[in-house]
């Protein structure tokens, strides 16, 4: 919970020499806030602040973020602690419930979350609908929004218990859609979940096996998903997760509000980025061309940025690129695998880190620039990229709108607008226009 600061922030009007006295409300670690409910009602003014890089759109307690440190905690827990010593599942428990889940508790979430997996069959014709070369992120856009049409029961979100099954629900199966995406894009029959294997390893199962032979498990490969999906989970106020929130707070259904989500993650200035990271590596090719990449992207004139490169939030490197980094040398070095793509990211990473414009702005590699990298090596197209990073933020995304919800102070979410458009004008009818 926050706490009023005694302190406030002082307003004045120099025009009348009005002056406004505004609270300050104290989190438990990072910046206060200026409490500006009351401005508009007091002041006739709003805030002004497209792309929100000054404004708090809420209360939280899942995830702190120190973008100058390079410091990300969930529910106070370091990501380099979780994503060594943890799993997928057991941080999604402690994003849903506050604390890490004891023996008994971690067992029971894992058994429900495994008894939910399975998807309402009449749901592989929804598939057969789309074309074959659709874009998978098309097809989650399209299957996830279409679940409350299989599983209303579970749509009310005055029902915590109605809550929590859609939560376990969409938990459970995102992998099972995503990998059904995955199979219709190649044509390959669908793969049921498999409930003996972990999260991780039956996520790989349902996309990597076929009935032609036995699907042989790689330990490197599954503690690798399962790592990628722990550093995806969730991050603050994100542009998705404010889609989500934004869209939960009508009170839309929590099937709709991911999917929502999904839409908003697919952009390439958010969760695309991984599969424009390796778009972009394919395209440089070499690394006597990374000067002149560096080039356009430092041009103002020229719309390439670097995929992968900088961050809303981190002024220095994101946590989760650092541990991806060391996931991508153990995955490639396990497979056996050279792939200059690494070398040249490496290369291109150390370039960039060494241009003034660069350092000046504090653009470091995000969580985007390697991970594209790993997927490739364990067998995914570039396409499906960020279908796995959607996979893993939907915990984050319903445990955000869990809060939101749960929030007694929750509203609809409703900015206003500075208006630059004409003044109240007459009607001209059509024959007296120019
Ligand atoms: C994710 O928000 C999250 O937490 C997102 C995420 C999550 O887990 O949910 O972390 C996941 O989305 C990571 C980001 C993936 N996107 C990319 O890698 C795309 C490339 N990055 C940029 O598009 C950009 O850095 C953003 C969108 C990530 C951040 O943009 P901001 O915060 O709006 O920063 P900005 O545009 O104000 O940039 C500040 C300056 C500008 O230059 P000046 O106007 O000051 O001269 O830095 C420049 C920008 O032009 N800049 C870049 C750059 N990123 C910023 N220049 C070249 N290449 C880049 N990548």
């Amino acid at each position: 919970m926050s706490k009023s600061n005694s302190a406030t922030f002082s307003l004045i009007n120099d025009a009348t020499g009005d002056k406004y006295a505004l609270p300050v409300l104290d989190g438990t670690v990072g910046p206060s806030v200026i409490d500006v409910r009351r401005l508009y009602a007091e002041t006739g003014h709003f805030t002004y602040d497209p792309g929100y890089t000054s404004t708090g759109s809420c209360e939280s307690a899942l995830t702190y973020i120190d973008g100058d440190e390079g410091v990300l905690l969930h529910r106070g827990y370091r990501i380099e602690d979780l994503a060594e010593k943890s799993s997928f599942l057991e941080v999604a428990y402690l994003l849903l419930n506050g604390e890490l889940p004891n023996g008994q508790e971690r067992d029971s979430f894992v058994d429900t979350i495994t008894h939910h997996t399975m998807l309402h069959e009449q749901l592989i014709n929804f598939y057969r609908g789309f074309r074959r070369d659709a874009h998978p992120m098309a097809i989650m856009c399209g299957v996830v929004g279409a679940l409350s049409a299989f599983y209303h029961d579970s749509t009310d979100i005055n029902d915590p218990h109605a809550r929590m099954v859609a939560s376990y629900r969409l938990v459970a199966k995102m992998p099972t859609i995503a990998a059904m995406a995955y199979k219709y894009s190649l044509g390959q029959p669908f793969n049921y979940p498999q409930n003996e294997l972990s999260y991780a390893e039956n996520f790989l199962y349902m996309l990597f096996a076929v009935p032609a032979e036995k699907y042989v498990m790689n330990p490197v490969l599954a503690r690798a998903m399962d790592r990628l999906l722990i550093l995806h989970a969730d991050h603050e106020q994100n542009a998705s997760t404010s889609t989500v929130r934004l869209a939960g707070s009508s009170g839309a259904n929590p099937f709709a509000c991911i999917a929502a989500g999904i839409a908003s993650l697919w952009g390439p200035a958010h969760g695309g980025a991984n599969e424009a990271v390796l778009n972009m590596l394919n395209e440089v090719g070499h690394k006597d061309r990374i000067g002149e990449y560096v080039k356009k992207a430092k041009d103002k004139d020229d719309p390439f940025r670097l995929m992968g490169f900088g961050h809303r939030v981190y002024k220095n490197y994101d946590p989760r690129a650092k541990v991806m980094m060391q996931s991508c040398h153990e995955v490639l070095e396990d497979l056996g695998i050279d792939d200059p793509l690494l070398d040249l990211a490496m290369e291109f990473e150390k370039l960039a880190r060494e241009d003034e414009y660069f350092i000046e702005r504090n653009l470091y590699p995000n969580v985007d620039f390697y991970s594209g990298i790993i997927l490739k090596a364990m067998g995914f197209p570039s396409d499906m990229f960020t279908v796995l990073f959607a996979v893993a933020r939907t915990v984050g995304w319903i445990a955000q709108w869990q809060e939101m919800i749960e929030d007694p102070t929750q509203k609809i979410g409703r900015p206003r607008q500075l208006y630059t458009g004409p003044d109240q004008r007459p009607y001209v009818p059509v024959e007296k226009r120019g």
